[in-house]
């Protein structure tokens, strides 16, 4: 009798191992159809609070809830049976205390099932990050360009090109290490600081915008599938497929043999002697 494969999902310690080993491969997903088409070609998949921009239409990640991370977040669970899954924490939800954010750290993996979550922030967020840690709680930070910090950065801009903000990033990269982050997302930095910093932590690096020295990848799925026409793409995206334009020629086909009474065909449609 052969013995049956037991496929596991893939852990926090299992990225943390991978520092400096072969890149970390992550895509962003927000529900179950779509988990179930990575799920297999990504070591983890993060539910990111870019849901609230890319499903849910906001200018920003700021209206994101928690009870909206949390329904994606155990439906990318229901999606996936061996990628570590990441729940991002949205804002307001974990900034007050580190009280607040293991309350909140503990809802989203109690409900969903993930193996841990994401928060923005840097030294700002170190004691957090160790509160969090200490109690059970896996922590991927993100650090440099911060989505959720959009009105106190000034809008999406790319860190590092100054020597104050290169002082800034690589301060947060060793505040959130020495909190007990297994790993962190660097976002739009310049790549000789994604490069820097890469090589000054333990812990491997996600990068998003910040070069291809990181020790891994991630970007928004819909972005690299080409699902955002309306959408300017920073310029770190890189589309792998045009599927905007396929459903939209699916969608004009369809309207087409409706209004033609072409569809339903004989094939769609219940006969009473069959
Ligand atoms: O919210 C998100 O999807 C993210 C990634 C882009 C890193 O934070």
């Amino acid at each position: 009798m052969s013995t049956p494969t037991i496929t596991r999902r893939s852990t926090p310690a299992d990225l943390k191992a991978r520092k400096g080993q072969t890149p970390i491969v992550c895509l962003t997903a927000y529900t179950a159809p779509m988990a179930r088409l990575l799920d297999s070609h990504v070591d983890f998949l993060l539910v990111g609070d870019s849901l609230g921009m890319v499903l849910y239409g906001f200018d920003s990640t700021l209206p994101v809830t928690l009870d909206m991370m949390i329904a994606h977040g155990a439906a990318v669970m229901r999606g996936s049976s061996r990628s570590c899954v990441i729940v991002d924490l949205p804002f307001g939800s974990y900034q007050a205390s580190p009280a607040q954010a293991f309350a909140t750290s503990a809802r989203v993996m109690a409900e969903t099932g993930a193996a841990g979550v994401k928060l923005e922030g840097g030294t700002e967020m170190a004691e957090t990050i160790k509160f969090l840690t200490e109690r059970g709680i896996p922590v991927l930070a993100h650090i440099g360009l911060m989505p959720q910090s959009v009105n106190t950065l000034g809008g999406f801009k790319v860190q590092g090109r100054t020597e104050a903000s290169q002082a800034k990033v690589m301060a947060d990269a060793h505040a959130i290490t020495k909190a007990g982050a297994f790993a962190v997302v660097v976002e739009g930095v310049t790549e000789p600081v994604g490069k820097a910093i890469t090589e000054a932590i333990a812990i491997p690096t996600v990068g998003i915008g910040a070069s291809a020295a990181c020790d891994g990848q991630v970007l928004v799925t819909e972005d690299l599938l080409g699902m955002l026409p309306d959408m300017k793409a920073p310029k770190f995206v890189k589309r792998y497929a045009d599927i905007g334009t396929t459903i939209a020629a699916a969608a004009a086909k369809y309207a087409e043999e409706v209004k033609a009474r072409t569809f339903p065909g004989p094939e769609h449609t219940y006969r009473s002697d069959k």
